[in-house]
């Protein structure tokens, strides 16, 4: 790599990209359009209407599980799963350090306290060998999160918990169709949440799925999502009474009957727009191989993953500086999630050195363009610019 090669468009050469080819575009066609307008001509637009029940359905089908419960966000799903178990104040939670902010808060909410785990550094995923020397006398439950798509090893997280009575909260917010051991993403935890925000493999704008085997957890999440009240069974038994009762303490959580609509007309496209970015991840990965300086995240033995993010890994002090010439040539590369501990929020929780798996991960870790609507020839530049500057 040569730094101040002048072909390259961050020392005034030519780009390869004369737009800004974006880092995620969500893929919306006309059957998203034309269900959303029919939601709104319907005029069910609140909560919980058909159409939500419909995509929750489609979800169990394809999930493979018993409940899935449709929210307003994966944060808001995360929120109930450390609600349901009533934890006491102060119990303890594991919670990677190198996740998104949501998985933490969500159980901050409930009154609980973070312990920061450390990741492996060649891809993020909580590290089982050191999961046990955080648990203590207080601790209630570990969070697993599938980052960027990459299952996380959940047979050993459940064993672990198993062997300790934990309660697991799989964060499955980015891997939906990504495979674990044979078994869709969202069955191995206690409680699996997903999220269907904009920049999600499937997505309703914002939005989120709470998904369990426990037939008295969805129950109680039936009710906490609809402001503690019992409308749920009122709407689908259509109770004698003709009125619903509050029944428990409970937030708005439901999602309209339009995010539904979407739901269930970006599910009819799922697999394909999973196997389009497979298409993209496999070209970068036969095209980007072998290159001196560059890696890829490792992929957890036994799993297959949905493609959500496709990283590399660098020289971590070139980083920043492959991001912005990447960028100059047109290609939007970026960095992601800062570890918890490294957040003014987080930062009395711990440091670099008891998270040197999390840091080196992070310290190399770049983001390229992956998502269906991204064309044959973006791909090819995505590749060809990142060969320039690694190869110049
Ligand atoms: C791991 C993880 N958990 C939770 C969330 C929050 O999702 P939402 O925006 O649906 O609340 C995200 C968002 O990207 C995420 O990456």
């Amino acid at each position: 790599m040569n730094k101040s090669n002048p072909s390259l468009a961050i020392n005034g050469g030519p780009k390869i990209s004369e737009h800004n080819i974006l880092i995620h575009v969500p893929f919306l066609d006309e059957d998203d359009f034309k269900a959303v307008e029919t939601a709104t001509r319907s005029t069910f637009v609140s909560g919980d209407g058909p159409d939500c029940r419909k995509f929750e359905s489609m979800l169990c089908d394809y999930l493979g599980v018993k409940h899935v419960l449709f929210v307003n966000s994966a944060t808001t799903a995360l929120e109930m799963a450390f609600r349901v178990k009533n934890f006491p104040p102060g119990a303890e939670v594991i919670c990677p350090d190198f996740t998104y902010t949501s998985t933490a808060i969500a159980a901050l909410y409930n009154n609980l306290k973070i312990v920061l785990a450390d990741v492996y550094p060649d891809n993020g995923s909580l590290d089982v060998t050191k999961l046990e020397s955080y648990i203590t006398d207080k601790t209630v439950a570990i969070a697993a999160v599938d980052y960027g798509g990459i299952p996380a090893e959940m047979d050993e997280i459940m064993s672990i918990a198993r062997k300790h009575n934990l309660f697991v909260v799989h964060d499955t917010a980015q891997s939906l169709g990504s495979l674990y051991k044979g078994r869709k993403t969202g069955s191995q935890g206690d409680v699996s949440t997903f999220s269907f925000h904009g920049t999600k493999n499937l997505t309703t704008g914002e939005g989120g799925a709470f998904v369990t085997n426990d037939d008295s957890i969805a129950e109680r999440v039936k009710i906490l999502r609809e402001k503690g009240t019992d409308k749920y069974s009122f709407l689908t038994d259509n109770k004698d009474r003709g009125y619903y009762e509050y029944i428990d303490i409970g937030n708005s959580y439901v999602q309209s009957n339009i995010n539904g609509a979407l739901g269930v007309a970006q599910m009819r496209k799922l697999d394909w727009m999973n196997s389009e970015r497979k298409r993209i991840a496999e070209f970068y990965l036969q095209e980007l191989a072998g290159i001196e300086g560059l890696e890829f995240p490792r992929i957890t033995a036994g799993s297959e993953h949905n493609w959500h993010l496709f990283g590399i890994l660098v020289d971590p002090d070139s980083r920043f500086w492959i991001m912005d010439a990447l960028r100059a040539e047109g290609i939007m590369s970026n960095v992601h999630y800062t570890p918890l501990h490294r957040n003014r929020f987080y930062s009395n929780l711990s440091n670099d050195d008891a998270m040197p798996g999390s840091m080196r991960f992070y310290n190399r870790l770049l983001r390229l363009p992956i998502y269906p609507s991204l064309s044959e020839v973006e791909r090819e530049w995505v590749v060809a610019g990142v060969k320039k500057i690694f190869l110049s």
